[in-house]
């Protein structure tokens, strides 16, 4: 009974919205938005990952990563867990003929690697490969790209009881022959690869330690542990640049590059102190990993702050990393405001995507760019018959404006060439668990077949993907609600 009556209200809800949207089409206005105003080589997509949504976590032979343990520990806000997640395991198909359906160009995911190669390194689980295939597959038919992460936070558990993960160099060989499965299996299909997602957050400041869900060290002090960790990533990360680069590249001519957690940082004042504070900030997230893969080397700031702690790149090292990528993708959600005493993140702020790409394109020799997410997430009520589950023009506000925002940065030259928004449907949140909501398409958690449903942002996007010409008008209408 409880289904029916959520499957009618979801069916009048899906004429009220392709009416009110059909309004806001025929109105003409200043912030109309059509993706033909974006160069046709733009890509448009929306993303998950395995551990988010997934589910399936001990099925057809897949092992535990460090992020099942981390959950298991009760470390999420709300103790939820991946075990079965939004069960995309189970229901890609059905999930790639709903991107199908919103005209989704690309499709950002990642492959879990305990999947894929349980133990961290020895055999390849071939019902693991079985499912990336289907995907991979099933995206193809449909004419979707797919963007694909290496790693997103979840390597295999058993690497972090053998060696201690990514603090142990032993780390590279594991993580190169891991993406070597990966190129040889689906290069022929997957074009654009990840090598890691926000390692710039796995060691410093995301939990204060050295492996992402490992927690045994406190928040920002100068331990060594997290600086070898992200030491090990980098090298880790070329290593697989210079893998798919000699071995793979000229034949399945793809692009490969790394994915960051980028905040937009400003100063609270004009003050020098403000500015330098400002500085460090930048210093230590995104210069730290830009200056490594641009230049083979770290930030200035960094060396003279951390002196030894900090560990050295050998002449080698430096020759490799020195353009080991052929784009950068930022992850990019808020504004965080700094002064002397601290850096304070605004909620949801839009706008700053230009500011952030034009520092790209200034500091680091105008490099390909994609925002590989960017999104808002509504929190609470899930109950998919509540209207606020659903209602989301708080959302679509945010996705105008920050889509709007690139059109002046790409007409500037800048190399901005794909958005996607984080996230396709929703999942276990980082740190929110299922508290939070980031999904196009809302997933009702307490449905056993993890029904999908869509917000009004599905409808929204949808329209404005649409290649008919049409502009879709986020109008005051919207707005003001
Ligand atoms: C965590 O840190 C404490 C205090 O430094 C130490 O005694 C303990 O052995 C550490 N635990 C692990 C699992 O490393
Ligand atoms: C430099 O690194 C590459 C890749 O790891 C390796 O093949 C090569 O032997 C190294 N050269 C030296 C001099 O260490
Ligand atoms: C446009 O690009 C130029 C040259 O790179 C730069 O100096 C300028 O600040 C950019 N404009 C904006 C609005 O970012």
């Amino acid at each position: 009974m409880v289904m029916r009556g959520l499957r009618m209200s979801s069916y009048c809800f899906f004429f009220l919205t392709n009416f009110f949207l059909l309004l806001l089409n025929i109105s003409a206005g200043v912030s109309a938005l059509s993706r033909l105003d974006f160069p046709p080589d733009f890509v448009f997509g929306a993303g998950v990952s395995a551990y988010q949504h997934e589910g399936a976590a001990a099925e057809d032979g897949r092992k535990p990563s460090i992020w099942d343990t981390f959950v298991h520990q009760g470390k999420t806000f709300d103790k939820g867990t991946g075990d079965i997640a939004a069960d995309q395991y189970h229901k890609y198909k059905e999930d790639v003929k709903l991107m199908h359906k919103m005209g989704l160009e690309a499709f950002r995911f990642s492959i879990s690697w305990s999947r894929l190669i349980p133990d961290g390194h020895g055999a390849v689980n071939p019902k693991g490969l079985n499912y990336y295939n289907n995907l991979i597959n099933e995206l193809i038919s449909y004419g979707i790209e797919p963007h694909v992460t290496l790693s997103h936070f979840d390597y295999p558990q058993a690497l972090q009881d053998e060696y201690k993960g990514f603090e142990n160099r032993k780390f590279i060989e594991d993580f190169t022959a891991y993406a070597d499965v990966c190129f040889k299996e689906y290069g022929d299909r997957v074009k654009t690869w990840i090598t890691f997602n926000e390692p710039n957050i796995v060691g410093y400041g995301f939990t204060g330690c050295s492996s992402p869900f490992g927690v045994n060290c406190s928040v920002g002090a100068p331990v060594p542990e997290p600086y070898k960790a992200t030491h090990n990533i980098i090298l880790s990360h070329v290593a697989a640049v210079h893998l798919y680069r000699t071995k793979y590249q000229e034949k399945q001519k793809g692009q490969i590059g790394i994915t960051l957690l980028t905040f937009w940082f400003e100063p609270v004042t004009n003050s020098v102190l403000d500015i330098a504070a400002t500085e460090k900030e930048i210093a230590f997230s995104i210069d730290w990993f830009m200056e490594a893969i641009v230049y083979g080397r770290y930030p200035a700031i960094m060396r003279q702050r951390l002196g030894s702690t900090l560990p050295h790149f050998t002449e080698n090292e430096t020759n490799m990393l020195t353009g080991s990528f052929d784009f950068i993708g930022l992850n990019h959600y808020q504004i965080v405001k700094v002064d002397q005493h601290s850096a304070t993140p605004s909620e949801h702020e839009g706008g700053s995507i230009p500011k952030l790409v034009e520092y790209i394109k200034e500091k680091y020799k105008n490099p390909t760019v994609f925002i590989h997410e960017n999104g808002y997430s509504t929190e609470g009520d899930d109950d998919p018959s509540s209207p606020a589950s659903y209602i989301d023009t708080k959302r679509i506000e945010c996705l105008h404006k920050n889509i709007q925002s690139m059109l002046p940065t790409i007409r500037n030259g800048t190399n901005l060439k794909g958005y996607f928004v984080w996230s396709f449907l929703d999942g276990l949140e980082v740190f929110g668990g299922y508290g939070k909501h980031f999904g196009l398409y809302g997933v009702d958690f307490n449905d056993r077949n993890r029904r999908r449903y869509p917000r009004l942002s599905t409808y929204w996007y949808t329209s404005f993907l649409a290649k008919n010409g049409r502009k879709t008008e986020t109008s005051s209408l919207l707005f003001a609600q």
